[in-house]
């Protein structure tokens, strides 16, 4: 079988183990694994790892289980969304041969391995990588792991200065549609508040948190801010606490693009290479239009249609839980 595999949208920690799964898994059952580099933009313009039409073989992915980035570039592709752009990505598909895609990726590129399925006759598994956790059809997506280590090791460090100058940080963390990262940071480093889309921000109520942390003796305070929250992020949240009366002086860190970088840590490791194994075995088994995850254990199968058709939220009783012990 010749399957093509690429990543797209984000990059998240754990592309690479995966790549490195599929193509071992891949050279048992003796598919040709050719690699696509930036995503679905480099399809469209019959971008290969390696040259045209060389597979990837099973050393070429050798130090891949603990290398951060994608080995294969990532990109995000307007052209790729049009029906042109769909059309052209048939025709590079057909006239390669590909007999099967797999894609690597957030919710972006499982629509469009999705709307791809509609128009292409080979067969398509998408896996869910993205630092978010904002997909359906899995508990955790590739990545995430990852950047609740990148944040949590940020946080502590702030903590030292917040201590030492007797101060808040509002630490803004990605996550667009869901505020996992936000809540699994925020209770692994001990932070005392938190806000996501997920929770409604009120600014009186955050200020009179803050008056009785002061009146208990807390001297420093760390929020973890969704980039998603729905006041808007960090910046506009400090600017209204500061115009409300809050009795700290406060800083916004913003960790942005630091949190998609670094040695995937091994629970995504482990993750990618389960996933990556399943996605060749499943198209062996003639599967195609579907997602590869992990869900309470097992290893599922989810529709194309049913993982994009919205959001996974982020777990709200996460934020019950950091409001229970921070005092
Ligand atoms: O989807 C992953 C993600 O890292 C989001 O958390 C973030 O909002 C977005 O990508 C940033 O995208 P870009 O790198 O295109 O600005």
């Amino acid at each position: 079988m010749k399957i093509g595999v690429l990543c797209s949208g984000g990059d998240a920690p754990g592309m690479n183990p995966c790549l490195r799964a599929i193509v071992r898994a891949g050279e048992k059952y003796g598919d040709q694994v050719v690699g696509i580099r930036h995503g679905y933009e480099g399809l469209l313009n019959e971008e290969f790892w390696g040259g045209e039409d060389r597979a990837i073989n099973v050393r070429d992915v050798s130090g891949l289980t603990n290398r951060g980035g994608a080995f294969l570039n990532c990109s995000r592709s307007k052209r790729f969304s049009t029906d042109e752009g769909r059309v052209r990505a048939v025709e590079v598909l057909e006239k390669y041969r590909f007999d099967a895609l797999l894609t690597i990726g957030g919710n972006g590129t499982l629509s469009g391995a999705r709307d791809l399925a509609t128009v292409w006759k080979g067969q398509i598994i998408g896996l869910p990588g993205t630092i978010d956790n904002d997909l359906l059809g899995t508990d955790m997506t590739i990545g995430f792991q990852t950047a609740i280590q990148t944040g949590v090791e940020a946080v502590d460090k702030l903590r030292d200065t917040a201590g030492s100058h007797d101060m808040m940080f509002l630490v803004e963390v990605m996550g667009r549609y869901c505020g996992d990262l936000a809540t699994h940071i925020a209770l692994a480093s001990g932070c005392e508040l938190v806000e996501t889309r997920e929770t409604p921000t009120v600014i009186s109520d955050i200020v009179a948190k803050l008056n009785r942390f002061k009146s208990l003796g807390k001297r420093s305070i760390i929020m973890v801010v969704a980039e998603g929250d729905e006041f808007g992020g960090a910046v506009p949240i400090m600017e209204e606490l500061r115009a409300n009366g809050s009795p700290y002086e406060m800083r916004t860190v913003i960790l942005g693009h630091v949190q998609r970088g670094g040695t995937p840590a091994p629970g995504d490791r482990i993750l990618a290479t389960k996933l990556g194994c399943y996605a060749v075995d499943a198209l062996h088994q003639g599967e195609t239009g579907k997602m590869a995850g992990e869900i309470a254990g097992q290893l599922t199968l989810t529709p194309l249609e049913e993982v994009v058709v919205g959001r996974r939220d982020g777990a709200v009783e996460l934020t019950k839980l950091i409001e229970r012990v921070s005092v």
